[in-house]
């Protein structure tokens, strides 16, 4: 029973010795109870002397005083074992969204001049993420530890079987937390919170699902990619087209992104639809082969061109005009998903509003009647 000291506070501590002295004045030594062989001699403790000058405590306080001490002492006991009081016992560090749970960089390996693909190890309870039919896009925060600044990242595949997230991360000249993951090596530390999830994926609610992203900006879409479209076709009947742009051929998406999307894209033509666009070719070569490369930024011809006959705007006569637009039509339902950097953006879907909220839905999309239920900023 008295285990449980070392929990108390202070206050609890004096009372619960002031209980336990009680006990043993109003109780015969435990020896002499349960023990068969006569209990050793114990010297008796003197007889207190009180001496006239000290003033002698009055019989009816002393039983007062040991009664509260006893009530006290009765009310630790009971309460003790009580997890609202004492709180539940110390769980080890775990990876959730509000606090950051220490782990490390398994790999990094370059993908490109200032790209990086880096494994990291996860907490293992966060596998079961995986398993579910939930296929909304998530990301975890990385800390860079030396100034203790957050950025997000997208796990490629979530957690994989080993427990570990895959990340393809750029760093910038003067990038903060891009650089300072670039710099680490496999077995350093990394601390890591998540996950967030950063758009929701809904079955039967969109025929098409359009993705435009540039640059790094294709990672939620890889993820969206092989825990949905590759790992469970059957489960949705929503069809995808990814449209990607990098700078030049070397800086495409590595062929772990790529490869996949590709090969499932030609075998699967109704169900995903890969174009990809390079502002310029250089000398450098593309990660993976790929068929048509589409020359220039993503514009609006670019677009209209990549996206099928219904959804064109010029042969969709309910996009001219909102006012006469049926109320139920057989129109499909679409859903654009942008990411990438902020000019492309604004061109593409219009800016973000105040504090990251979508704002309205400008740019090309804007221009060829898209609406704020049909657009999503990511
Ligand atoms: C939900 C979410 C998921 C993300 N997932 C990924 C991911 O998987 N992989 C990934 O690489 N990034 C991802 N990002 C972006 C990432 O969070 C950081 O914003 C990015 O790595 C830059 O952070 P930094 O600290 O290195 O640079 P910062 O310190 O934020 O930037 C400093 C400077 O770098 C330059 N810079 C920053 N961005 C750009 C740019 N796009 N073009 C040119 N210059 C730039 C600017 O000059 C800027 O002043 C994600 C962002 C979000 C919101
Ligand atoms: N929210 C998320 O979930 C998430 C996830 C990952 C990444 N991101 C963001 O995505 C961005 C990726 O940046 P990056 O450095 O990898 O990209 P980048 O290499 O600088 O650019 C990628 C492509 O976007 C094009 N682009 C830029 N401005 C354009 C415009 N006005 N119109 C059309 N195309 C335009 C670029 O063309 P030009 O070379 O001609 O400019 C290039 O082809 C970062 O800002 C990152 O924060 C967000």
């Amino acid at each position: 029973m008295w285990r449980r000291v070392p929990c108390l506070r202070p206050q609890q501590f004096a009372v619960q010795r002031a209980w336990k002295s009680t006990r043993r004045s109003t109780r015969p030594p435990k020896s002499s109870l349960f023990e068969s062989t006569p209990a050793p001699f114990l010297p008796r403790p003197p007889t207190p002397v009180f001496h006239l000058s000290e003033p002698r405590i009055p019989t009816h306080v002393r039983i007062g005083t040991c009664l509260v001490a006893f009530a006290a002492g009765f009310s630790i006991y009971f309460f003790l074992d009580d997890p609202e009081i004492v709180g539940p016992p110390p769980k080890p560090p775990v990876l959730s969204p509000n606090q950051f749970a220490v782990t490390k960089l398994n790999s990094a390996e370059a993908s490109g001049p200032s790209t990086k693909l880096v494994k990291i190890a996860s907490p293992p309870h966060l596998l079961p993420l995986n398993n579910s039919s939930d296929a909304s896009i998530w990301s975890v925060f990385i800390k860079d530890d030396d100034i203790q600044v957050e950025r997000a990242y997208t796990p490629l595949h979530g957690v994989d079987s080993n427990g570990d997230m895959l990340f393809w991360i750029k760093k910038y000249p003067k990038g903060e937390v891009g650089r300072w993951i670039h710099s680490k090596n496999p077995g350093d530390k990394i601390e890591i919170r998540g996950p967030i999830k950063t758009w929701p994926w809904k079955d039967g609610v969109w025929d098409e699902v359009v993705m435009i992203s540039g640059g790094t900006g294709i990672t939620p879409f890889a993820q969206l990619f092989n825990n949905l479209i590759l790992k469970s076709p059957s489960a949705t009947n929503t069809r995808f087209t990814l449209i990607h742009s990098s700078r030049v051929p070397g800086e495409l998406p590595p062929a772990v992104i790529l490869e996949p999307m590709v090969a499932f894209a030609s075998g699967n033509p109704d169900k995903f639809k890969l174009h990809v666009f390079v502002d310029e070719v250089d000398a450098s070569k593309p990660p993976v082969s790929i068929e048509n490369i589409n020359m220039g930024r993503i514009q609006e011809a670019g677009l209209k061109r990549c996206l099928k006959g219904p959804e064109e705007p010029s042969k969709a006569w309910w996009r001219k005009s909102p006012v006469q637009r049926p109320q139920q039509s057989n129109k499909p339902r679409i859903l654009f998903l942008v990411c990438g950097p902020e000019p492309m953006i604004d061109a593409i879907a219009g800016p973000y509003g105040r504090n990251f909220s979508q704002g309205p839905v400008g740019g090309i999309l804007g221009k060829m009647g898209y609406t704020s239920d049909e657009v999503y900023k990511l």
